[in-house]
């Protein structure tokens, strides 16, 4: 069981890097908002949630530090969701939208090495 939680850790990373990846390559780009986006915040979520679960063998998780990154991984959603729609109208994502989910993105994993 514990290499299975190790596994969906790994899952997890692979999708903040998706993620922060997509994220990167448009910021350097179109600074638009992709599918590659949505799908790295599904599974950081997917996994993340898992890995809230208590498990048993992980000593005690930090709810405070969990449920701050489900808040701001709900926000980063939120702001995917106003920035495609507005890429969709206008043709063009608000700055303060497309900059703002790779800050929330990168405060998550800061959150999740620092906060111990
Ligand atoms: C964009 C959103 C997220 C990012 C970028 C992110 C990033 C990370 C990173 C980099 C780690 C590895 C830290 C380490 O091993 O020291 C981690 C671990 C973890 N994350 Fe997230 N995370 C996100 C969302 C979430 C959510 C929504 C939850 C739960 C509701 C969550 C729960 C966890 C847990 C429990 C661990 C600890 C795994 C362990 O080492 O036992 N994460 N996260």
């Amino acid at each position: 069981m514990e290499i299975l939680r190790h596994v969906i850790v790994l899952v997890h990373l692979v999708g903040f890097a998706v993620l922060f990846g997509g994220w990167v390559v448009e910021a350097l780009g179109k600074r638009r908002i992709t599918r590659v986006m949505h799908w790295g915040l599904a599974i950081a979520a997917v996994a993340g949630l898992a890995l809230a679960a208590p498990w048993g063998f992980e000593g005690s998780l930090n709810y405070a530090k969990i449920g701050t990154k489900l808040v701001i991984l709900l926000i980063i959603g939120a702001l995917l969701g106003i920035g495609a729609g507005r890429q969709r109208k206008q043709g063009s994502v608000p700055p303060a939208v497309f900059w703002l989910i790779g800050v929330l993105t990168l405060a998550n994993a800061a959150i999740a090495v620092l906060w111990r």
